[in-house]
Order: C-alpha cells, then structure tokens, then sequence
C-alpha cells in the first residue's frame, strides 16, 4: 500500500526529522523501552486528497476539548512504540491523526492503525495553545534524560528558578539557546489531563517543562528545534554533576558574567 508520504516532500521531510531525533534520543539513553513521545503540527501538508482520506478505525476521545485543532492534522510516535524503532520505521511505529470537528477526539487516517502516545493530552493541549496563539512552532517532545530526571528527585532543585539558574550558569550557550529556562511541573500521573493542564500553564513562563520524577516536555518551531533544547539542558546537568563526581560544588558563572551575557545576546532578564 502507497505511504501518505510518497509525493509529498514537506510532509516526507518532517517526518524524516522525528525519526532523526527519534534515533538521537535512542542513543543518548533517553528512551528506554518506549519512553518519550513526539508529535508535529502537519495540518499544512494536508492537501484535499489527504482531506478526503478514510479513517482506519473508530474515533477516539483525546481528553480535553481543544477548539483550535478543528480539521487539524499531527504526525505522533505511537503508544508502546520504541524511538529505536521509529527512527528506522516511523511510518509504523507512529500514524497521522486529524482532529475531528468535536474538537475532542481523533481519528487515525495513515499509514496504519498505530495508537497515538498516551500522552497525547499534553501534547494536543499544547498544540492547541500554540495555534491559538499563532506560533510558528510545530514540535513537541517528551524524553527522559537522565541527569535532568535524577537532579528532580532533589527537593531543593525542584523549588522555582533554582534548576534554571544553575544550568544556565554552568555554561553560556545554556541561557543563549534556552532563554526563558525549565519550568517545574510537580509530579503527577504520566498520560493524566493534570499533567497536560500544569505542563500549559508552565509553558507560558519557560522554554522546556520538566515533570518531576519522569522526563522534561519540551516545544520548538520543529523536532530539532525542540531537542536542541533539552540537549543543550541536559549538557548543562552532565557538567555539574561531572564536577560533583570530581568531588567539588561548581562555581557556576558569576552574577556580573550572567548580567554581561544576558546584556550581549539581548536575552530576557
Ligand atoms: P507512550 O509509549 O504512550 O508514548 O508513553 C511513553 C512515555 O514516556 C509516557 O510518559
Ligand atoms: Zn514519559
């Protein structure tokens, strides 16, 4: 059977980035078993045959009623699926979805029948936010980095500003290309519309969520975009707790070299 993708070099070419990715979080050790998902807006590939498309199955509640999605298309890893494997074969180990007019469910309309993530809430949510406000973002990713998940079993990490301080001032890229910082969502049930509802209202303040005990949530104008982020985050983690390991608290970059960088690259205060 003819994928959606032949013939459609946009779609084709975003789809290619997840799977990119996708072998990247493999690699780095962020995906264990099936762990993060990935979702991209792709309503703008949805030419009228893709419209006219049949869906493979019965609709399905996504949730949350979000009436910015109406008519909407998304490209979404599946649920249970392995990054390792979306990355070789992501047309069979994620589907494309289109919003259904009651803005409150899906249905599955290529290449197969595989279930989105189960945390489809917070994705959609956000998506749904994202379109409201005219964002020109299209990606969202959620992963579980290990240094990042391990500082959040610390309390004194987890009270607000701290964690983004710190990264921010264990090198100076962190703050260039993660301006607004990590947002803290305190731990709640994976997959649950509480944790979709806390990860929107975080997002309004900062660039990339973390959830408390289980992986940060992290948006960007594409799927690179959006692991840029976390990566740049998680390199930020790895140097602090490389100088733990060393046996010695880092010095972090002073307030005058914070204020010198935040002035240079015209960076929120
Ligand atoms: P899915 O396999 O449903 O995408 O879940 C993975 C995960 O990380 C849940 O938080
Ligand atoms: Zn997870």
């Amino acid at each position: 059977m003819k994928s959606i993708l032949e013939g459609r070099q946009g779609l084709a070419c975003e789809v290619n980035k997840v799977a990119e990715v996708a072998g990247y979080l493999w690699q780095k050790g962020w995906a264990e078993r099936n762990g993060g998902n990935i979702t991209i807006n792709v309503t703008e590939f949805a030419d009228d045959e893709i419209r006219r498309m049949p869906p493979l199955g019965e609709p399905k509640p996504i949730g949350a009623v979000l009436p910015h999605l109406s008519g909407g298309y998304f490209f979404c890893k599946g649920t249970q699926k392995r990054m390792r494997d979306l990355a070789r074969r992501p047309m069979e180990n994620g589907s494309i979805i289109r919003i259904c007019e009651d803005c409150a469910s899906y249905v599955i309309i290529a290449d197969q029948p595989v279930v989105p993530t189960s945390e489809v809430a917070s994705h959609l949510t956000v998506h749904n936010t994202l379109i409201a406000e005219g964002a020109c973002k299209k990606a969202t990713v959620h992963t579980h980095p290990i240094e990042l998940v391990a500082m959040s079993h610390a309390k004194k990490f987890l009270e607000k500003d701290v964690l983004t301080n710190l990264l921010w001032s264990m090198i100076p890229e962190t703050k260039a290309f993660c301006p607004r910082g990590l947002g803290i969502v305190p731990y709640k049930m994976p997959s649950s519309v509480e944790l979709a509802d806390a990860t929107l209202e975080e997002l309004k303040d900062y660039d990339v969520v973390m959830w408390e005990k289980h992986g940060v949530f992290a948006v960007g104008t594409d799927v690179m975009d959006a692991f840029d982020q976390v990566d740049v985050l998680t390199k930020a983690a790895q140097i602090y707790m490389s100088a733990r390991c060393m046996g010695f608290e880092p010095d972090g970059m002073s307030d005058a070299q914070m204020r010198e960088l935040t002035e240079a690259f015209h960076l929120p205060k």
